[in-house]
C-alpha cells in the first residue's frame, strides 16, 4: 500500500503541462470525486495498525503535492494568457475587410431604382420546367424562336432545363399573383454557348414586369428614362424594333453614351449609341397562359443583362473577369 501512494508521489513531483486540458485530465485524475486521492483516504483503514502512521505521512504530503501542483500550474496558465492580452497600448488585429462582387453592387443598384418606384423584388428557381422558361412565354414546342437560346436541357429529363432567362419569374408570379402586379427579378441564367470575351454560358439578369389596367408603351418609355438617368445619368434612349415571342411590339432599347470618352470607338464601335436591354408589352397569349384577362390588363416587360450593364459602367472589356475570382480585381470594389 505504501509503496503505490509513493509511486503517485514519485508521478505528481513529475508532472508539468503548459496545456490547460492537461492540466484539467490531470485534477480530475487526483482531485476528483472518484480520483486517487480520494481512493487512498478510503483504503486508509486496511492498512495494517503498523503501517498507518508511515501511510498516513506520505498520504497527506501526497495531498499537499498534488494541490499545489495544480495551483502552480493553473497560475502559470493565467499569466501567460494575461501577458499576451493585457497591453491595452498595443494595436488591435485588422479586421480583414471584404468587399461586394462587383456584379452584387450592379444588381442592388438596378433594384434600388426599381423598388424605389413601387416594384418588388421576386425570385425563382434556376432549375426550370419548360412550361415556365418556355411554353407559357408563347414559345409552343418546335416554336422556331427556342433556337434563339441555346438551352442545357437535363439529359435524363427534357422537361427540365436550366433557365436561359428569368422571364420564367414572371409566369411564375402572374399564376400566383392578381393585378396590378409589379415586379423585378434578378437572378442566374444559363446558356449552352461557348465562353469568350463577351458571352459566358452562366449570366445574370434583371427582369422587370409591369400589369395593371391601361397600361401603355408610354408608360414603357417612361420607366425607362428613369432608369438610364438614375443608372448612368444619361436619358437620352432609343428604342429600336425588335423581337421576342413573350412581347408584341418588341424593343431593344440603346442608350446614348456619346463618343466624348470613347478612346478607340470599341464601346459604342463609333456609333454613340450602346444597347441596353431588351423589351416590350406581354403578349395578350402570355396573359391568358397565366389566368390574366388580356382585354382587361396589359403590360410592359423588360430585361438586361447584369454583366453587360456592369462591362459598361466600369468599362470592363472581357465577362470572364466577374468568374474568376482574383482579388486583385475585386479589391478595386471596395470603396464603391
Ligand atoms: N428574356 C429576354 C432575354 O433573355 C429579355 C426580355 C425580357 C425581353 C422581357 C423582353 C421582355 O433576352
Amino acid at each position: 500500500m505504501l509503496k503505490i501512494v509513493k509511486k503517485h508521489l514519485k508521478e505528481v513531483k513529475s508532472f508539468y503541462s503548459e496545456n490547460d486540458l492537461k492540466i484539467e485530465e490531470f485534477r480530475i485524475k487526483y482531485n476528483g470525486k472518484k480520483g486517487v486521492l480520494n481512493k487512498l483516504f478510503k483504503s486508509f483503514r486496511d492498512v495494517p495498525e503498523k503501517e498507518k502512521k508511515e501511510f498516513g505521512k506520505v498520504l497527506n504530503e501526497l495531498k499537499k503535492e498534488i494541490n499545489n501542483k495544480i495551483l502552480n500550474l493553473q497560475n502559470k496558465l493565467i499569466k501567460k494568457v494575461s501577458s499576451v492580452n493585457n497591453d491595452l497600448s498595443k494595436p488591435g488585429f485588422p479586421y480583414k475587410l471584404g468587399s461586394f462582387h462587383p456584379l452584387s453592387i450592379v444588381e442592388n443598384k438596378i433594384l434600388d431604382i426599381f423598388s424605389k418606384i413601387g416594384f418588388i423584388i421576386s425570385e425563382g428557381p434556376e432549375i426550370e420546367d419548360d412550361w415556365h422558361n418556355f411554353t407559357a412565354l408563347n414559345l409552343p414546342e418546335f416554336h422556331p424562336a427556342r433556337d434563339m437560346q441555346d438551352t442545357f436541357f437535363v439529359q435524363t429529363n427534357p422537361d427540365i432545363l436550366l433557365r436561359t432567362h428569368t422571364s420564367s419569374v414572371q409566369v411564375r408570379y402572374m399564376e400566383e399573383n392578381n393585378p396590378p402586379l409589379r415586379i423585378v427579378s434578378p437572378g442566374r441564367v444559363y446558356r449552352n454557348e461557348a465562353i469568350s470575351a463577351r458571352a459566358h454560358c452562366l449570366f445574370h439578369q434583371v427582369e422587370g414586369l409591369y400589369i395593371d389596367r391601361k397600361v401603355s408603351f408610354a408608360d414603357l418609355k417612361q420607366t425607362l428614362i428613369y432608369f438610364a438617368e438614375s443608372l448612368f445619368g444619361k436619358s437620352k434612349i432609343r428604342l429600336r424594333p425588335s423581337y421576342f415571342p413573350f412581347t408584341e411590339p418588341s424593343a431593344e432599347v440603346d442608350i446614348y453614351w456619346g463618343l466624348d470618352n470613347e478612346i478607340d470607338h470599341k464601346i459604342t464601335k463609333g456609333t454613340g449609341w450602346l444597347e441596353i436591354m431588351g423589351c416590350g408589352m406581354v403578349d395578350p397569349n402570355v396573359l391568358k397562359n397565366c389566368n390574366i384577362d388580356p382585354d382587361e390588363f396589359s403590360g410592359y416587360a423588360f430585361g438586361m443583362g447584369i454583366e453587360r450593364i456592369a462591362m459598361l459602367l466600369y468599362q470592363i472589356d472581357d465577362i470572364r473577369v466577374f468568374y474568376e475570382n482574383d482579388i486583385r480585381f475585386l479589391d478595386q470594389f471596395k470603396s464603391i
